[in-house]
C-alpha cells in the first residue's frame, strides 16, 4: 500500500485553512508587508495551487501556469536570512493555529524549511 501523501493527510480544506492564516500573519510581519503586495488574494491563490502539488495533490500550479522555478520567482524580492526565518514563522505559527496533529505539523515544516533555504538571495 503505498503512504499516504501530507496532502492526504491535511486534505484540501486543511491546506486551505493553513494558508489562509499563514497569510494574514505575513500580512502583519513588520519584515514580510514590505515585500508582499497589499492584496494577497492572488498570493494566496497561487500559494494553495503550488503547495497542492507541492505536498502530493493534483498539481494545479503546473496545470494553471507551467513550471513554478520558484527560486528565479523569488530572485526579485530582497530575500536574507531574516526574511526567511520570519516566512518559517509565520508558517509555524499557522500550523499551531490551524493542525491539530503534531507529527503532520512537523512534516509540513520540515519540507517548507528545506525549500525556504534556497529562495534567500542576499
Ligand atoms: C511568491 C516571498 C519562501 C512559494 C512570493 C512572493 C513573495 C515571496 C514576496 C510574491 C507574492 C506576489 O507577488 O504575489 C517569500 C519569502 C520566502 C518565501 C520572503 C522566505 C524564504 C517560499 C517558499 C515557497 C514559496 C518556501 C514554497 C514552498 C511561493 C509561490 C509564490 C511565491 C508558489 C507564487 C509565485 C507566482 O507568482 O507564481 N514569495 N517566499 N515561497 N512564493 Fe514565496
Amino acid at each position: 500500500m503505498e503512504e499516504a501523501t501530507i496532502y492526504d493527510r491535511l486534505t484540501k480544506e486543511g491546506l486551505g485553512r493553513l494558508i489562509h492564516r499563514f497569510y494574514d500573519l505575513v500580512h502583519q510581519h513588520p519584515l514580510l508587508r514590505e515585500i508582499f503586495p497589499e492584496d494577497l488574494t492572488e498570493t494566496r491563490e497561487k500559494q494553495f495551487a503550488f503547495m497542492s502539488g507541492f505536498f502530493g495533490g493534483p498539481p494545479l500550479y503546473m496545470e494553471k501556469y507551467g513550471h513554478p522555478r520558484l527560486r528565479m520567482r523569488h530572485l526579485k524580492f530582497p530575500i536574507g536570512e531574516g526574511e526567511a526565518r520570519a516566512w518559517l514563522a509565520c508558517m509555524e505559527q499557522a500550523l499551531k493555529d490551524t493542525v491539530p496533529d503534531q507529527k503532520l505539523r512537523e512534516d509540513i515544516f520540515a519540507a517548507l524549511a528545506r525549500t525556504a533555504v534556497h529562495m534567500i538571495n542576499q
